[in-house]
């Protein structure tokens, strides 16, 4: 955070809740972008995502009245609620993430006796960075530290996830959750969300930057779009049980076993959506691979193709992304891009050679306003930490 910010922040942070400055904890949280891996965490596959360095930050005050405050400097907006009366509102925006934490938090036997809770942003929101997945795991950890729970990362990553599942109502994977609590800087972590086990692999950025460009247009009806790839996914898995009654997950199923399944298979959507999972589950070990051995430009191809299959057989790209992807790969220095997240709106990620990053953005500006009417916008940004605590560099820098 920069000084400006943190003064902003801390300006905002003594208004809403005065009070000694050695009461208050600062903890934080990136956004993820995911590179590769789509619509494979709720199908038992591998994900490959990253931690970025921008995030939210939440300045936190203990109270012992079973009292939680909300402010959130970019929404502007006060909730307060009781510990025993924690209840989903939708006029309570934001601070639904937070209770929801709370809430599957107490139920796992937390006992937290209330506190002033302020997030500052600098992440886009709606923009499928996961910006809620942060506001999660940051309450979550930060509510760990001061209650003396001693839960595990891993503990609270679940729990946020459950805390989005049941108290806010979307059915989410895990992908989001664990990358922002198991980031590590200039590392991408490749997640097998079957087992929740993983491995950091080294993400060098000098000559190639991470360039993540959002569409600007919200989504619609995303959430009911995504439950009902879900279901579908659901359904495809009743059909390879037809001929291979032992696999656990759609995403075991190989390319070879994938060809027999289909060719049994009479719906063509289900067949569709099939193919996608089964063949961006081979594209993610490839491109794990593919950086393990330095060779960036297979990586770009497979996030091409990640993109086209997103958009020919899952069907969760649209107009917008369409747009902003294809302008990319004709944009100099692009090595590859692709739509991030759940889809259906948000953001893109491209790989692109650092010493063309200006053109880049200029000629991707150029033909998305040429073709949509309006701009995206960029966000450069390194692969960062997941959450963690930063009292101690705050505290040396606060302003007053
Ligand atoms: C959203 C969900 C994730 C994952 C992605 C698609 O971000 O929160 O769990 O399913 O979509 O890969």
């Amino acid at each position: 955070m920069n000084d400006q910010l943190l003064k902003q922040v801390a300006e905002a942070f003594t208004t809403f809740s005065p009070g000694p400055a050695h009461q208050v904890r600062v903890f934080f949280a990136p956004g993820r972008v995911n590179l590769i891996g789509e619509h494979l965490d709720y199908n038992g596959g591998y994900v490959f995502p990253a931690a970025l360095t921008q995030g939210i930050w939440l300045f936190i005050r203990p109270r012992t009245d079973r009292i939680v405050r909300f402010h959130s400097l970019n929404f502007d907006h006060e909730v307060t609620a009781h510990m025993e009366h924690l209840q989903y509102q939708e006029d309570d925006r934001y601070a639904n993430y937070p209770k929801g934490v709370l809430w599957v938090m107490r139920q796992a036997g937390a006992t937290f006796e209330g506190a002033d809770f302020l997030f500052a942003s600098n992440l886009p929101s709606q923009a499928g960075l996961s910006s809620s997945a942060a506001l999660e795991v940051v309450t979550a950890f930060a509510v760990n530290r001061l209650s003396h729970c001693e839960m595990s990362i891993k503990q609270l990553v679940l729990l946020a996830q459950q805390a989005e599942n049941q108290f806010v109502g979307v059915k989410c994977g895990i992908m989001d959750q664990f990358a922002v609590g198991f980031g590590k800087a200039h590392h991408a972590l490749l997640l097998q969300t079957a087992d929740l086990s993983y491995e950091q692999i080294p993400f060098k950025t000098d000559h190639v930057q991470l360039v993540i460009a959002n569409t600007n247009f919200r989504r619609e009806l995303s959430d009911s779009k995504y439950n009902e790839r879900r279901s579908q996914c659901e359904e495809v898995l009743v059909a390879v049980h037809s001929i291979y009654p032992d696999v656990l997950h759609l995403a075991n199923v190989t390319e070879s076993m994938w060809e027999e399944v289909a060719s049994h298979m009479k719906d063509d959507t289900l067949v569709k959506r099939g193919r996608h999972v089964v063949t961006e589950s081979a594209r993610v070990i490839a491109a794990a691979n593919a950086l393990r051995q330095h060779d960036i430009e297979r990586f770009g191809t497979l996030m091409n193709e990640s993109h086209q299959s997103l958009r020919d057989d899952y069907e969760v790209t649209g107009k917008y992304l369409d747009a902003l992807a294809s302008a990319a790969n004709e944009a100099p220095g692009c090595i590859g891009s692709r739509m991030t997240g759940a889809g259906f709106g948000g953001c893109t990620v491209s790989l692109v050679q650092t010493q063309e990053l200006a053109s880049f953005e200029r000629f991707v500006t150029q033909v998305y306003q040429r073709k949509v009417g309006y701009q995206p916008s960029f966000y450069v940004s390194d692969v960062g930490d997941g959450v963690h605590e930063v009292t101690e560099e705050v505290m040396d820098r606060w302003p007053f």
